[in-house]
């Protein structure tokens, strides 16, 4: 089940060259990955670890950037959510890709502990292409804290 959220950019969100501070993404990155956690949870969620954030291309302002999630890992309290954000320009009716990153959030319970969450379930060619690549990167993570 994909999350979807769209914003138009604004002059404040922007820099001198007009284009969008990565902090500003940053934050919309990680609610759209609280949102997808916490509907894959049935409950509260909290941001552990922005594992990675590459951004792409930049968006301008006047564009309009839409964000899609999906949750593509989940172990055994953690929950890993691929975000892709993309700049919907109005005037060409073109997207450009300008960010991909995965989050991982853990469910909590109402003392902030970590609680069990349901397997996430593949169905498509693409999650199973990011669920390798999660387990993959946390597999070198692990190795790198040892
Ligand atoms: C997230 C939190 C509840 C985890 O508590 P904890 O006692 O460390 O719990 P655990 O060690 O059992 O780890 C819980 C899960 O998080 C994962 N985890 C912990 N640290 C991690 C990290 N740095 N990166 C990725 N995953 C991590 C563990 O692998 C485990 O996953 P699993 O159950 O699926 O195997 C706790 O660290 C916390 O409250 N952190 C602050 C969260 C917060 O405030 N976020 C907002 C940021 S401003």
């Amino acid at each position: 089940m994909k999350t979807l959220q769209a914003h138009l950019i604004l002059p404040p969100d922007t820099n001198h060259h007009g284009t969008i501070f990565g902090g500003k993404v940053l934050a919309y990155i990680d609610e759209i990955a609280a949102i997808t956690s916490m509907k894959h949870a049935g409950g509260n969620t909290v941001t552990v670890s922005i594992d990675s954030v590459d951004f792409l291309s930049s968006a301008h302002v006047g564009d309009i950037l839409e964000l899609e999630s999906m949750v593509v890992y989940t172990g055994k309290t953690s929950i890993t959510v691929f975000v892709r954000v993309t700049a919907f320009h109005v005037e060409t009716g073109e997207s450009t890709l300008t960010t991909e990153s995965f989050v991982t959030m853990v469910a909590v319970d109402e003392n902030g502990k970590p609680r069990p969450v349901s397997q996430v379930v593949i169905e498509t060619e693409e999650q199973r292409r990011l669920f390798e690549q999660v387990k993959l990167n946390r597999a070198l993570k692990y190795m790198k804290n040892k």
